[in-house]
């Protein structure tokens, strides 16, 4: 019998999702870029019925759920449910996203789930643009997937109605400098983003609305033209940091160390708690990330920095016949 289901499904696949850090500042759930550090996810099918069987190797390790209580595999189950594929599945997790930072770790494990479900379908009745919008349904937002999805800096839309069945997701890549260098400074602690998501307003004074209606403006023209320069002013936000600032110790003071290092910008990343710093590629990163893990330091919380560059090209899909 699974001789039969093999010969319709691939054996094994291979999926690389990448980090993304959304927001930059103003363009909150609209704007999101993906970053050279990966969750690797390889999946193939055991000769046995029975349970997934997950192994999983650094961030997440000791704490997250195995088996089929599995982000990533829940994420699978959703096109290959276990009710019609009793076959157990070995998934092999290699994840470098950290959790709960705002690094897009949940919408790398919603997109590598559903992808290498439908890889492994062969893609058959399983569109990969249907499973983009499907995680971004599930993520309820679409800045982290589409940028994880496509790479680069994504400017992305849920279009439709809201709440019906029709919406999908609008998308442009967006132009960046070449030599574009980024710096995310993680503190010690998790935020998750449904906490986050509960401290914001349903509503919002228009003169907030509109300095981040200019400022998203500015920061994707000055991005395109180069004019880094604005990128201090174009990454300033009223819609979002300032009501989430009470989970976000240490965030002010380090964007402001990280522009004092040299940084062109600094926002939360994402729903945080993270500070992401745009600078140019080099040994700049490291100086700025030291400047805004000593900001970090003074206000009592301990944390990390990573330099990293802007990935590309998106998500890898690898099929094994
Ligand atoms: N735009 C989302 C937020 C990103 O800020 O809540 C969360 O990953």
């Amino acid at each position: 019998m699974i001789e039969n289901i093999l010969d319709r499904y691939r054996r094994k696949v291979r999926v690389r999702i990448p980090a993304t850090t959304s927001n930059l500042g103003p363009g909150f759930d609209a704007l999101g870029m993906a970053l050279k550090l990966y969750n690797e996810i390889e999946v193939s099918w055991l000769k046995e019925h029975g349970e997934a069987h997950t192994e999983i190797e650094g961030e997440g390790f000791a704490h997250l759920p195995r088996g089929e209580k599995n982000p990533i595999v829940q994420a699978f189950r959703l096109l290959l449910p276990k009710t019609r594929f009793p076959w157990a599945l070995r998934f092999r997790m290699r994840n470098r996203i950290p959790l709960g930072r705002g690094l897009g770790s949940s919408a790398a494990a919603r997109l590598g789930g559903l992808l290498s479900a439908a890889a492994l379908r062969d893609f058959k009745d399983a569109a990969v643009a249907d499973m983009v919008a499907q995680a971004v349904a599930l993520e309820g937002h679409p800045d982290n997937v589409i940028p994880a999805f496509h790479g680069g800096l994504c400017v992305s839309i849920w279009d439709g109605e809201h709440g019906g069945a029709g919406r999908h997701p609008v998308w442009l890549r967006l132009k960046i400098p070449k030599d574009l260098g980024v710096v995310v400074c993680l503190p010690d602690y998790e935020v998750s983003t449904e906490k986050a998501r509960k401290l914001l307003p349903a509503k919002v004074p228009l003169k907030d609305a509109v300095h981040n209606v200019q400022r998203i403006a500015l920061l994707i023209g000055a991005l395109e033209r180069g004019e880094l320069g604005l990128l201090r002013t174009a990454m300033d936000d009223l819609l979002h940091q300032p009501y989430r600032r009470p989970l976000m110790r240490g965030m002010e003071a380090v964007i402001a160390a990280a522009v004092k290092a040299g940084a062109f910008g600094a926002a939360l990343s994402g729903a945080g708690p993270s500070v992401l710093a745009l600078t140019l590629r080099g040994p700049k990163q490291a100086k700025i990330g030291r400047e805004m893990q000593k900001a970090f330091f003074r206000s009592g919380v301990e944390s990390r920095y990573l330099a990293l560059d802007v990935e590309p090209s998106g998500a890898r899909i690898e099929i094994e016949t």
